[in-house]
């Protein structure tokens, strides 16, 4: 009890959270109904009989992943839906001690089903202000690419995203890995970086050629974090290089089935003990079992045997990685 009063008063910072996956069965029920989207269920109880999917580490469970996450983004239409969904996100993270969020969001299957750049954006940044003046939780916003969508709604969704530039620290890549490797996207993130955004992207868990993806983010694309990476330790010289550079893996023990976990948990161990700037993370809170940031560390800190001193370490590491100005960075 008194190591669980430890983590839920911690203060906390995420930095690998899809906006779109913090919507829950209730959410998505609710704003179907709000908009008139029917989803191909009876009753909320069916559809969340159907999203049981699990999601252990193996190659086909990302697709599977997406295919649950892609349903749910439909119900998400105005601009009043992406500011509930935001700030219902960042009154959870003031519940739970959660000071700072790097919050990404997917605009081309927005784009793609008619809602503007600037109503999903509207809405996204109102609740970051309002977050940040009634709820003290302090948000920043990555915009994703996905990359298994055609390249050229890719370049369309930076150049929609261009008038408010200003407002959006980051540039990422998610979706499916398979088939669509890093080197695809030299020439995208060659723009991203010209125009000023910090660069991340995913490589996801157990991913075919999960190693060299890692490699040609950061020598191809030129990232200077990695969202999970949790297969860098397979390669000791690549585990240098990650090092040297301090370079940040946002890594995310989350579990669905509950028996997924150890597995995670124990590799983000050993790139703790690597030394490795890692961090931990959510990803989705709205469709895994982990849930947000305040349910999954107890569970991660028992299971991986981390002293209240490696949780702290944890949450150095993402305040310092923060996309914050460098004088911001600390003062948690
Ligand atoms: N990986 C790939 N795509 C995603 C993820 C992820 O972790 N979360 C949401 N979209
Ligand atoms: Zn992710």
């Amino acid at each position: 009890p008194a190591y669980r009063d430890f983590l839920a008063a911690l203060p906390k910072a995420e930095l690998h959270l899809h906006i779109e996956g913090t919507l829950t069965p209730e959410m998505k029920w609710q704003l179907a109904g709000r908009n008139g989207v029917s989803l191909p269920y009876a009753s909320i109880d069916e559809m969340r009989a159907a999203q049981n999917f699990e999601a252990p580490d193996a190659p086909g469970y990302l697709k599977k992943f997406i295919q649950h996450y892609n349903e749910g983004m439909l119900v998400l239409r105005t601009e009043r839906d992406f500011y509930d969904i935001t700030l219902s996100h960042l009154a959870r993270c003031r519940d739970e001690t959660v000071r700072y969020v790097e919050i990404m969001f997917d605009p081309q299957p927005h784009l793609m089903r008619g809602v503007p750049f600037e109503a999903f954006f509207a809405g996204m940044d109102e609740a970051r202000r309002v977050g940040a003046r009634d709820y003290g939780v302090e948000s920043n916003f990555i915009l994703c690419i996905n990359r298994d969508l055609p390249l050229d709604t890719a370049h369309q969704a930076l150049g929609a995203a261009a008038p408010f530039r200003d407002r959006i620290v980051g540039f990422g890549l998610d979706s499916v890995e398979d088939g669509n490797p890093p080197a695809k996207f030299t020439g995208l993130y060659d723009r991203a970086r010209s125009e000023g955004y910090r660069l991340t992207a995913h490589c996801d868990v157990d991913q075919r050629d999960a190693v060299g993806h890692i490699h040609d983010c950061l020598n191809l694309l030129k990232v200077e974090r990695i969202d999970h990476g949790i297969n860098c330790i397979e390669d000791p010289a690549l585990v240098d290089v990650l090092r040297e550079r301090k370079i940040c893996l946002t890594a995310c023990p989350t579990w669905r089935p509950i028996d997924a976990m150890p597995r995670r948990v124990d590799r983000i161990r050993t790139m703790y003990d690597l030394g490795l700037k890692v961090t931990l993370n959510t990803d989705d809170p709205g469709l895994f079992l982990s849930g947000t940031l305040g349910t999954l560390l107890p569970p991660v800190a028992a299971t991986g045997n981390f002293a209240p001193a490696d949780m702290a370490a944890f949450m150095i590491n993402a305040f310092e990685a923060a996309w914050l100005p460098a004088d911001r960075r600390t003062r948690y």
